[in-house]
């Protein structure tokens, strides 16, 4: 264990560093000049010190207070040597930060029993510090084990419904990486952001609730198929509703939501405007420009600058302003490889009624 000595008096010094050479495993610096000691303060390591309280230019109170302000050194036991007899004084001295006194002149069975004591606490501190930290390693370990299973699971759960057709993977995991470039680029929480790429899958989650020859038809469909199939919205929401998840509170928000249209004349609701949540208000944007640029048994894949256009089009009309502007913003990220959009699969889908 190392020691910190600062005390203006040579002789001082050289007498603490004399009693604390003869107590186990204990070595010291010493310091004379308190400025020094202060400059030097960031890149010593010590696990006690003993300060003077009346030293010329920095007295022990400002040292204590420069000790405290660094992180690292924010525990360490700290003696004030002091000849002061006033309360005043020692309450002082407390408050700075310091945790014991020791009177002048140095009685040395005084300081053996204060240095060991308060290196034992320190020992203990230090102790409890790594194991805080080997425990914060693994908590932190399974929380990411926890988050890849659980994003696993919502993304084969939702490449299950999204027309039992494994192939339709890429496009819900497109989806979700640019509802969280859009939730970032509009300023939205950093929670909100880390769960909206997966929430964003379970979107068409109300599709496992409409029949086969709907889902599957490989032409347009009827006005009373389209009824039925409008139905997935309210669906996927009833599925999601009611979890103390956020996850799935927003899977649940972005279901009921993303068919919405910012002029009101989307379904199932109708909303318009910032009535509609903001997270279903991204996701229209990505699910349509998705689709877009996706094969489809009906319909070829529309070219990305065609899929923009389009949506730039929609502005203000099925898109809300602030949704349509920030993909503009980020549209290179957004067709960028890390989203997939350059890989193989672009297979069909059920139509996104
Ligand atoms: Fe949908």
């Amino acid at each position: 264990m190392q020691a910190l000595i600062v005390d203006d008096n040579a002789t001082n010094v050289a007498l603490l560093q004399c009693l604390i050479a003869r107590i186990d495993n204990c070595q010291s610096i010493g310091f004379t000049d308190a400025v020094e000691a202060l400059n030097r303060l960031p890149e010593l390591d010590f696990d006690i010190a003993l300060v003077d309280f009346v030293m010329p230019e920095v007295d022990g109170l400002q040292l204590v207070k420069a000790i405290r302000a660094i992180p690292r050194h924010a525990h360490v036991p700290i003696v004030m040597i002091t000849t002061a007899e006033a309360r005043d004084v020692r309450i002082e001295t407390l408050t700075a930060g310091a945790n014991d006194f020791l009177a002048k002149p140095i009685d040395p069975v005084d300081l053996r029993a204060r240095v060991v004591n308060l290196l034992a606490l320190r020992k203990a501190q230090q102790a409890l510090e790594q194991r805080a930290v080997h425990l914060q390693v693994e908590v932190d370990k399974a929380l990411r084990v926890l988050v890849a299973r659980e994003e696993e699971i919502v993304w084969r759960l939702s490449r299950a419904t999204e027309g039992r057709d494994p192939e339709t993977g890429g496009h819900i995991r497109r989806m979700g990486l640019t509802c969280r470039i859009l939730a970032e680029e509009l300023g939205l929480g950093p929670e909100t952001c880390r769960a909206i790429p997966v929430a964003a899958q379970m979107h068409d989650i109300g599709k496992v609730g409409i029949p086969d020859y709907i889902l599957f038809k490989p032409g347009p469909l009827t006005p009373d198929e389209r009824v039925i199939m409008q139905t997935h919205a309210a669906l996927g929401e009833e599925i999601l509703s009611g979890s103390d998840a956020l996850l799935v509170r927003i899977g649940a928000e972005i279901a009921g939501s993303h068919h919405e249209h910012w002029n009101g004349r989307g379904y199932p609701r109708g909303l318009a405007g910032e009535a509609i949540p903001i997270t279903g208000r991204i996701a229209a944007v990505a699910d349509v420009f998705d689709a877009l640029i996706s094969d489809r048994p009906y319909k070829r894949a529309w070219t990305l600058e065609a899929a923009r256009d389009h949506v730039v089009s929609e502005r203000g009309r099925q898109f809300d302003p602030a949704c349509v502007d920030a993909f503009l913003r980020r549209f290179d990220d957004i067709v960028g490889r890390d989203t997939d959009f350059a890989g193989p699969e672009r297979m069909g889908r059920p139509t996104a009624a």
